[in-house]
């Protein structure tokens, strides 16, 4: 946890630095928050509204213009991961990516047998960050499983899942991020390659007949009751004992419950610890 180092002594392991820098560039905690474009977060406005917005940002696109939206953040809003920044590679916040590498150097120094995944990965930046974990610690005998759609939400499946009646997630375009979009993002930080694998697909499709024999980190970031679902019973079976289930939406009522019932269907009784205001996890027995 180096971006508290105030008072502490400063650890210089050159893994430790790496991975605290990284940390910081994902997250854009490096950076003021620079303005946002007024249509990055269109799909979240109301109908009319929206319509407005782009007919008048189209407009000035033309003349080159653009309006933008000032976003002010604490530092404290930014650890933990409270506002996510329009520019970040991720939007988990540090408290979040510390405890996913604390997890991960955990199942490292411990052999926990597995492959890590996350279910639910927008731009890519907790994967990114899962795959430089084990380059900082050389391991080539692990894969990173990249698992989305890369279009977004689904629309809710109310009569299977009630828990999601009403849930609006799939309007909101700026969380489809492309595979090609995602691979350039791992690109530039010099870490797509052979042990990072793709699983394309709504989590219902994909899951069931993913190439996972093993999971050591299996870190669940679908927001919804469904799409929680889904990825625990595909994927949970799976996570050795001594890995890590991580919760990253446990302050949304949809996923809270799928977690919760979940537990509760396979007398899961492990420790469910808080990382942050959302972050939930614990460890297989
Ligand atoms: C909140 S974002 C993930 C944030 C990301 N973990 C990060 O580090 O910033 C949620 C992601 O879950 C994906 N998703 C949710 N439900 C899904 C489903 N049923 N099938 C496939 N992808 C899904 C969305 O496409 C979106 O990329």
């Amino acid at each position: 946890m180096l971006y508290q180092t105030e008072g502490k002594q400063m650890k210089q392991e050159p893994e430790l630095l790496y991975l605290d820098l990284m940390k910081k560039a994902l997250s854009f905690t490096l950076w003021p928050e620079p303005p946002e474009p007024i249509t990055t977060r269109n799909s979240a406005r109301s109908p009319v509204k929206r319509f407005l917005v782009s007919v008048i940002a189209n407009i000035l696109d033309r003349r080159k213009l653009q309006i933008v939206v000032k976003r002010d953040f604490s530092e404290s809003q930014r650890i933990n991961g409270q506002i996510w920044s329009g520019y970040a590679d991720t939007m988990i916040g540090l408290k979040r990516l510390d405890n996913l590498q604390h997890c991960i150097e955990t199942v490292l120094s411990e052999r926990v047998e597995g492959d890590l995944i996350e279910a639910g990965v927008w731009r890519g930046g907790a994967c990114i960050f899962m795959r430089a974990v084990l380059a900082a610690y050389g391991v080539e005998d692990r894969r990173i499983f990249v698992a989305d759609s890369f279009e977004g939400l689904p629309k809710p499946d109310a009569e299977k899942y009630t828990a999601d009646k009403g849930d609006t997630h799939h309007n909101l375009t700026y969380l489809a991020v492309s595979k090609e979009d995602v691979e350039n993002n791992f690109t530039k930080y010099g870490l797509l390659d052979n042990q990072v694998v793709f699983l394309k697909g709504w989590f219902k499709d994909s899951l069931p007949q993913a190439p996972i024999e093993k999971l050591s980190i299996l870190r669940l970031d679908c927001d919804m009751y469904g799409s929680t679902t889904e990825s625990l019973e595909s994927l949970y079976p799976k996570l050795s004992s001594g890995g890590f289930c991580i919760i990253d939406d446990y302050a949304l009522p949809g996923c809270k419950s799928a977690v919760n019932d979940f537990r509760s269907k396979h007398t899961i009784d492990s420790e469910m610890r808080e990382i942050d205001w959302t972050g939930r996890y614990w460890r297989k027995e």
